[in-house]
């Protein structure tokens, strides 16, 4: 006797069920895709123990006929798609038909639909796979589809539910991203008697944001609005003999992008305020998150990451969502045109609103910020790490000669003024961090709870309009009409103008505006250089030389002009302008040596960019080293000129503005 056999049905179910449903926030996705797809206005869900003992989903969309909710809960029912050629555009969230007798496998389901248009509606029963009732029912036109006890015949499975906690902040982080997909539709949460969301309708995604995240959020964000044509469709068109007289080429159609994008100052310590939807659908990709973190690259570390909400349309035949049995994942029929659109209409965003960067925001910019209220001695420690080591000052002192009052005697209690502005800041910075890390958790942020940034027209629930912005933009004029006042410790430029008192690292200023000018006269090839009086040998590792050989074309360009001597060796016969010495010989090192440097294993974009911020950074102007006025003026003028004079290439902030508002608050004048 042979030794397979074809599995039953309800075996089949509960292993599709493995890979479309690993926790409750999956059951509610399916649900609340399907409720979007039978075109509900308003969705309601609602969970228990964080939805392990009760998913509930109620929508007034187009409900079924009886026949219909029998034959949904079979495998591969679906009416969304007919044939294999629908697969190739697919316009619903859902349409492999493998959802709803997948949960039904795994939990004790209830559905109660009625279509419009009809007088009676469908109670329909099921547990782990079995129909235990089919009966008529009233109620009104929509469906309501209730998931008990999940996981209930699969203990294996229930062992890896995390706590209720964890559980309810995934599904409410999912209800969200879906909100914030479809501002038009109402959605409500609720966990238990807790009302978690109520998002009323609205026209704008702005203000769906602002609905769910209060306006500190909204006013760290910069809208994004982007449009192109694909130069041609994605899909190959049929071969002249298979076409029809009345044949006409697909029209290529357009890639639009929307949403928001966070100011540089905004900064996360990992990828989970990265929200992208492609045709509604929230998506994870690596090829837009690359876009991402290449249009961020020098404007914030690294190590951190944006707050980003990209909703990208295109023609549903660009983008093949039957990938993944989740359909989290997709794959672009362009990816490279997708790809870069993403990554230059973030770019142009970003240069288009750089005067727009509060400075003070860079207080905060750090993304220890992300999680918590940033401790006043951390803002201290970001104020000394300029400095090098033995010369950070002790911060007691430090701190109380910054203060423009006598200090407290509980300074925890009640701040200082001069760190009160910060204070209130950081409040504000980690108002937007709790609301933030509500895109992953319970969005318990209420609106205006500081209400520190009234809108520009005063009308509370204004969303910026899309493309321009309407927000009151601290201009870059105002860091043009700076007047240095001296140094601190020779190492900050103290300056001043209309809007209060600035402090500027002179070391990180100076390497923006030299990092700026690399990369400018890199692209017309004229760096300016100086030939070295006599050579300057370097030894080298092994593994330097190799990575020195891939990178000595782009060293050159960049006014490094250095040539192998001997098996360990090269000689250094120009260098940039203002580098030398030591400084070089370290810039050398360092480009040389950083893991990956090699021009096989990075990008030449990211290895032209390393460069020029070292070359930059070596040249740069020092911390405790003198300026004279002429020169500080010369400094400030031309960090106005920079695209980007919020940071420096490695993403530290530049500039802390103390408000003359915040002044005169200390001063109690107001
Ligand atoms: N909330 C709903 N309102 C109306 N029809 C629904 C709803 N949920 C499911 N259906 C119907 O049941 C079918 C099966 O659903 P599902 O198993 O999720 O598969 P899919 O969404 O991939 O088609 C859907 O195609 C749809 O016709
Ligand atoms: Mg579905």
């Amino acid at each position: 006797m042979g030794r397979i056999r074809v599995l039953s049905d309800q075996v089949a179910n509960q292993i599709a069920a493995g890979e479309v449903v690993d926790r409750p926030a999956s059951v509610v996705k399916e649900l609340l895709e399907n409720a979007l797809d039978a075109g509900a206005t308003r969705i309601r869900v609602e969970v228990e123990a964080g939805g392990r003992r009760l998913i509930r989903i109620a929508d007034n969309g187009c409900g079924m006929v009886r026949d219909d909710a029998l034959l949904a809960f079979e495998r591969h029912a679906t009416s969304k798609i007919r044939s294999s050629d629908d697969l190739l555009s697919i316009a619903t969230l859902g349409f492999r038909g493998e959802a709803l007798p997948s949960i039904a496998s795994i939990a004790r389901v209830e559905l109660t639909t009625r279509p419009p248009d009809s007088p009676a509606g469908t109670r329909l029963e099921i547990a782990g796979g079995k129909i235990l009732a089919v009966e008529d029912a009233g109620g009104p036109h929509g469906t309501t589809l209730s998931v008990r006890d999940l996981f209930f015949n699969t203990p294996a499975r229930r062992k890896f539910l995390r706590a209720e906690t964890t559980e309810l902040a995934h599904v409410t982080a999912l209800v969200t991203h879906y909100a914030l997909a479809h501002p038009e539709i109402h959605f409500e949460l609720h966990s238990a008697t807790h009302a978690l969301l109520t998002a009323p309708p609205v026209s704008e995604a702005s203000e769906r944001i602002y609905q769910i995240f209060g306006r500190e959020t909204l006013d760290q964000l910069i809208p994004l609005a982007a449009e192109r044509a694909f130069d041609h469709a994605g899909l190959p068109e049929p071969p002249p003999w298979r076409r029809d007289a009345d044949y006409a080429p697909p029209d290529p159609g357009r890639l639009r992008a929307t949403g928001f994008v966070s100011r540089p100052a905004l900064q996360k310590l990992n990828r989970n305020s990265i929200y992208i939807f492609v045709n509604q659908r929230l998506i994870r990709d690596r090829l837009i998150l690359h876009a991402i973190t290449e249009a961020y690259r020098n404007i914030i570390p690294p190590t951190s990451f944006p707050v980003i909400l990209l909703f990208l349309e295109m023609p549903a035949h660009e983008v093949d969502v039957n990938v993944h049995p989740a359909k989290t994942e997709v794959r672009f029929r362009q990816q490279s045109l997708v790809h870069d659109f993403v990554r230059d209409s973030i770019r142009a965003t970003l240069m288009k609103t750089r005067p727009g960067a509060s400075f003070v925001d860079a207080m905060t910019a750090s993304p220890r910020a992300s999680s918590a209220l940033v401790p006043e001695s951390a803002v201290e420690d970001m104020l000394v790490s300029a400095l090098p080591e033995s010369e950070a000052p002790p911060q007691g002192d430090d701190a109380a000669s910054f203060t423009l009052a006598p200090p407290e005697p509980h300074p925890e209690e009640v701040p200082l003024p001069f760190s009160a502005g910060m204070a209130s800041e950081e409040a504000e910075t980690a108002a937007v961090a709790r609301a933030n890390a509500a895109f992953s958790a319970a969005p318990e942020l209420g609106p205006g709870a500081t209400g520190l940034r009234p809108s520009p027209n005063g009308h509370a629930c204004s969303a910026p309009a899309l493309p321009e912005g309407g927000e009151p933009a601290p201009s870059l004029h105002s860091l043009a009409s700076l007047k240095p006042l001296g140094q601190l410790r020779e190492s900050f430029i103290l300056a001043t103008n209309d809007e209060g008192l600035w402090i500027i690292d002179q070391h990180v200023a100076h390497e923006r505006v030299l990092f700026e000018k690399i990369l400018r006269e890199r692209q017309t090839e004229r760096v300016e250089r100086q030939r070295l009086l006599m050579p300057m040998l370097i030894d080298l590792l092994p593994a330097q030389m190799v990575v020195f050989a891939t990178l000595a074309d782009e060293l050159e360009r960049n006014g490094c002009e250095a040539e192998p001597f001997g098996p360990h060796t090269i000689a250094i016969k120009a260098a940039p302008s203002g580098l030398g010495g030591g400084e070089l010989e370290r810039m050398i090192h360092e480009v040389l040596e950083q893991p990956g440097a090699s021009a096989q294993s990075d990008n030449l974009e990211a290895a032209r960019t390393r460069i020029a911020a070292s070359i930059a950074c070596h040249a740069a102007i020092k911390v405790n080293m003198p300026l004279d006025p002429a020169r500080m003026e010369w400094l400030l003028a031309e960090l106005a000129r920079t695209e980007h004079p919020t940071s420096c290439p490695h993403g530290r902030p530049i500039a802390l503005r103390y408000s003359w508002k915040d002044i005169q608050r200390a001063f109690q004048r107001i």
